[in-house]
């Protein structure tokens, strides 16, 4: 049995656990969301013995060199000592106001105030410890307030009580910001993609906005994909983005035609979000590309920019990889 030495403990990590959960059950504050070695929050640093390479997937070559590890993805057979990432910030943050943006997706609004890039995501924690990611859409030069749109999952947990349960003026706590898909284009002509399925959108949202703000002058497509048209959300701001930057356009896509068209809703393609890439952008060689949204979803508009001649080295991601569903998660 291996044992993590942590500030002044000695812990035993059982034959059956993870890091994250060894230091989590010895009551230690450990910053997580996903468990799945996706959003990067457990991010802890091997300070003597050695670094299961496994538990680096997915990290920076310069973070695996200075012995990063995912506490969530490690399941050390050696005692090591580590230490937090000093890094990760937490803060307090009130709810200033929260409503519904189309049948299921909440917008909400914080007050907050600390450092981050549109396009990044942190982790949302209840009182009661219940943690969950959610993407940055608000642009800290633009939004007063932290803007996240959240997907009402019928059973979900978090989302669940977001949407029935938690009001303006209560607190939430908020840690990050984590990630690294956000706009840092230094060619301020290359031509952008930008595509998510459903609240996708919201990193894309501020991507967008920051990369017009920073005066980005190359043509930015933004390409989002929904079942049906009442599952698209933000079209009037998007809309009125277009028609203040020439440079900016908006495909929204969705599976299932409209039965009854009341107000039409313009550019409105029917589809499959794969095929509308590979039919509208089949040459991609030269452009930065940015994909949100689910994981199987993103993972196959990867291959696709890919396919169309995206280098991997522009394609930038984030995958909503859904948390498990543990009381302590
Ligand atoms: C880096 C990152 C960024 C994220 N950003 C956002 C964001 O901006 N907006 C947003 O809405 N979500 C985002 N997510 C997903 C979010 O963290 C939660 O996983 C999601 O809100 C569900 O949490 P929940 O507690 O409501 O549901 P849970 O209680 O965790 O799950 C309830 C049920 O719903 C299922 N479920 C959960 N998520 C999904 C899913 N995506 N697709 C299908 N079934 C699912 C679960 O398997 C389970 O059966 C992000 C995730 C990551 C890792
Ligand atoms: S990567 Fe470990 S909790 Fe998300």
């Amino acid at each position: 049995m291996a044992i993590v030495n942590y500030q002044d403990c000695a812990i035993e990590i059982g034959a059956d656990q993870s890091l994250l959960d060894a230091l989590l059950d010895a009551g230690k504050d450990i910053p997580h969301g996903c468990r799945a070695g996706a959003c990067q929050s457990c991010l802890v640093q091997v300070t003597e013995g050695e670094a299961p390479e496994n538990a680096q997937s997915g990290l920076k070559e310069t973070q695996k060199q200075q012995g990063y590890i995912l506490a969530c993805q490690c399941h050390p057979q050696q005692d090591i000592r580590i230490e937090t990432d000093a890094s990760t910030n937490s803060y307090r943050a009130l709810v200033n106001s929260k409503h519904l943006e189309s049948r299921d997706v909440l917008r909400l609004r914080l007050d907050g105030d600390f450092d981050y890039r549109p396009g990044q995501f942190v982790n949302l924690i209840r009182d009661d410890g219940l943690s969950r990611s959610y993407s940055l859409a608000s642009v800290p030069e633009l939004d007063p307030e932290l803007e996240f749109h959240i997907r009402l999952h019928p059973d979900g947990q978090f989302s669940g009580w977001a949407g029935n349960e938690l009001q303006t003026g209560e607190e939430l706590e908020i840690q990050g910001p984590f990630g690294d898909c956000f706009y840092s284009v230094s060619d301020k002509v290359k031509p952008l993609l930008l595509a998510g399925i459903g609240t996708g959108l919201a990193p894309l949202y501020g991507i967008v906005r920051d990369a017009l703000q920073q005066g980005h002058m190359g043509p930015i497509h933004l390409v989002t994909g929904a079942r049906t048209s009442a599952n698209l959300y933000l079209l009037k701001e998007l809309k009125s983005l277009s028609s203040r930057y020439p440079q900016f356009s908006y495909t929204p896509v969705v599976l299932e035609a409209p039965e009854a068209v009341n107000e039409p809703i313009e550019g409105l393609t029917v589809g499959d979000l794969n095929q509308v890439i590979k039919d509208q952008f089949s040459d991609l060689s030269g452009y930065a590309v940015y994909l949100c949204g689910s994981e199987q979803r993103v993972n196959s508009l990867r291959r696709q920019a890919f396919l169309c001649g995206a280098s991997m080295k522009e394609i930038f991601y984030d995958l909503f990889v859904p948390a498990v569903s543990t009381e302590s998660a």
